[in-house]
């Protein structure tokens, strides 16, 4: 579904993603593992056309997506539930999931994907008129979600969404992320909880300082001695 090949970014005179290769099969959950600073946000930005790579490839659907605009990415059916959640605080609950159905590709759909949206998250059903920044957390994360079901997306990008979380939220995060998968969207999750990334990760890829060191099955990579060590401290 998802092909990125041999892509290079800096930010500046800075590298941050030195040839990074990877597939992403339809229907998969494919978890990116790494430290802080190695590249995962700007590899997940790269993907949603808010970098444009120094060098590479990135196609979706056949289509090369490298140095298409985000909006236009975005129409080809590519969300993203971005680091640190980015809601409009002082817009309703209503307003922001409007917000995600601005896209071409969603408009039409719009009343059908708030019904799905509201049906799944109830607790946002509740607060329709509430202004997003008064949620707690997981309700913004959730709200966050909803917002990018609203532009009807083939493919999710999640970096860090329980980041910040209480720990009974975090599971709830994922498994709504695992629910949308079993739904037929296909998920890419960046997630600081390794061991539950990888559990549900039909794929994984370790990312090290901008470059793919180890790649495998979710399971292959949660018995591999160097990610026991050096992510899961054990
Ligand atoms: N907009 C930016 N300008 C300059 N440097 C950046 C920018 N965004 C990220 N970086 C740097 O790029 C590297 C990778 O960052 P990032 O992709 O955010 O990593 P991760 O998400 O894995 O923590 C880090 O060294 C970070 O400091
Ligand atoms: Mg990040």
């Amino acid at each position: 579904m998802l092909a990125v090949d041999g892509i290079s970014v800096y930010h500046g005179d800075a590298q941050a993603l030195d040839e990074v290769s990877l597939t992403v099969d339809e229907g998969a959950i494919v978890a990116i593992v790494g430290a802080n600073g190695a590249g995962k946000t700007s590899l997940i930005r790269t993907i949603a056309g808010m970098h444009r790579p120094a060098s590479g490839r990135i196609t979706f659907q056949g289509n090369e997506i490298a140095g298409l605009p985000s909006h236009q990415v975005c129409n080809l059916g590519i969300g993203q539930v971005a680091e640190g959640r980015q809601i409009f605080p002082s817009l309703s609950v209503s307003e922001n999931l409007d917000m995600g159905a601005m896209l071409p590709r969603a408009r039409g759909a719009r009343e059908r994907n708030r019904q799905r949206v509201l049906a799944m998250f109830p607790k946002l059903a509740e607060r329709l008129a509430q202004a997003a920044g008064t949620l707690s957390g997981g309700e913004q994360q959730m709200l966050a979600i909803g917002r990018c079901l609203m532009g009807e997306p083939r493919l999710v990008m999640f970096d860090e969404p329980s980041l910040g979380l209480a720990p009974t939220i975090v599971h709830d995060v994922l498994k709504t992320i695992r629910d949308l998968n079993a739904e037929g969207i296909t998920c890419v999750l960046v997630e600081q909880n390794v061991a539950v990334s990888l559990k549900i990760a039909s794929r994984a890829y370790v990312l090290e300082n901008g470059r793919i060191t180890l790649s495998g099955t979710g399971a292959e990579l949660l018995a591999d001695a160097r990610v026991r060590q050096a992510y899961l401290g054990i």
